[in-house]
């Protein structure tokens, strides 16, 4: 969405939304609030840590459209991340690879501040799709990236184009050795040119499907107020646009994010970026798409802790007549690439929200 223009219309979209000002803020909620909400959403692991703060910070993990497609359950010494299929995409993920990698990415946070918290434990994938994580009690453990659970996002913006150093390349690709994931890291510009134009392919393809449109749009959170009512979704906040009441956010998306301007601005995002990482899993199962989201979240708590931002951009993989050609031009033919997203340096942008630890125990 065109920041400027939208702002500009704020004033008289006021109006149109009725009741003025205070009519407005009581649609939309402040940026006040939010902050407020993200903070206590966000707070430290607290030294005398109980199992429901490690269930917050499993929740903070990356998740696919943001649905949270999870369930916890807590047992004796345990705790089991169960798949909540009414949270699944099935237009944009037809075979719940996504929402395992989600699971996976939640499991890596979990078994981190499982050891911070002196409840070290092991993950272990479960034929019905859940994974078990079963613990001990030991002394609390230092972990290194605890303290970038909660400061890690996906940070929709322009980078600064900076290269990264070598040397924290290769701390990134040290992060994510997971068993049975590769990770390949491309910083060569002319490929990364050849990945950008495959993900404008990808995001046109989505964006001219009014299926996967359909499905986006339900999970679009226009405003803090809404943002905060059901603790999910895409807030428009995160990707930096300012809030619109729930009957004008619609209409104002439809209008200006076109095809041609989401095209040209991720490909305005992939030229800032010096960098791209692609994971690729060495069998198509849900124990290894688990293991991939164990591995980028790995990858992503590393790099928030080196200072660099990240963002998915996964269109040519979602979009499955488009792998084999990433999948060749990465240098892996016949694989199929899991997940992809640029990384460099760049701005902090508000944080997205996640639900009560109440509303998702079983
Ligand atoms: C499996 C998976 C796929 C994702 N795909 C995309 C994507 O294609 N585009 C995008 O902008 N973000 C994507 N994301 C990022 C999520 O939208 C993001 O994690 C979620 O909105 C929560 O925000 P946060 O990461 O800032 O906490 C993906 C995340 C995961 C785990």
């Amino acid at each position: 969405m065109k920041r400027r223009t939208v702002v500009a219309g704020a004033g008289s979209l006021a109006l149109l939304a009725g009741g003025g000002a205070l009519g407005w803020r009581s649609r939309v909620g402040t940026a006040d609030a939010y902050a407020a909400y993200v903070e206590r959403l966000r707070a430290p692991l607290p030294t005398n840590a109980g199992v429901g703060d490690l269930v917050r910070y499993a929740t903070l993990a990356a998740n696919s459209h943001n649905t949270q497609p999870w369930r916890f359950r807590i047992g004796e010494h345990s705790l089991d991340i169960l798949p909540d299929p009414s949270r699944a995409t099935p237009v944009g993920d037809p075979d719940d690879h996504h929402l395992y990698v989600s699971l996976g990415c939640a499991a890596e946070n979990l078994a981190i501040a499982g050891a911070a918290s002196g409840r070290p434990g092991t993950l272990a994938p479960q034929a019905d799709g859940s994974i078990h994580y079963a613990w001990s009690r030991a002394e609390p453990r230092r972990e290194p990236l605890l303290a970038a659970i909660a400061r890690r996002q996906s940070t929709r913006a322009p980078y600064d184009g900076r290269p990264v150093a070598a040397s924290d390349i290769e701390t990134l690709q040290r992060a994510a050795r997971m068993p049975g994931v590769r990770l390949l890291i491309l910083t060569d510009r002319a490929q990364i040119d050849r990945v950008r134009d495959l993900v404008v392919a990808g995001n046109d393809a989505q964006m001219r499907d009014p299926a996967f449109m359909a499905e986006l749009k339900a999970w679009l959170r226009f405003n803090p107020r809404s943002a905060m009512a059901t603790g999910d979704g895409l807030y428009s906040g995160a990707n930096g646009n300012p809030p619109l009441p729930d009957v004008l956010g619609r209409p104002a998306f439809d209008a200006f994010v076109t095809a041609e301007a989401e095209n040209e601005r991720y490909a305005r995002h992939i030229d800032s970026s010096p960098g791209i990482a692609v994971f690729l899993a060495e069998r198509e199962d849900r124990a290894h798409w688990i293991a991939v989201g164990r591995a980028c979240q790995r990858f992503a708590l590393t790099a928030t802790t080196l200072g660099l931002r990240h963002a998915y951009i996964n269109q040519p993989i979602e979009v499955a007549r488009l792998r084999p050609e990433l999948a060749t031009l990465v240098g892996a033919p016949g694989m199929r690439p899991d997940l992809m997203l640029r990384f460099g340096y760049g701005p902090l942008l508000p944080y997205s929200p996640r639900r009560p630890v109440a509303a998702i125990l079983v």
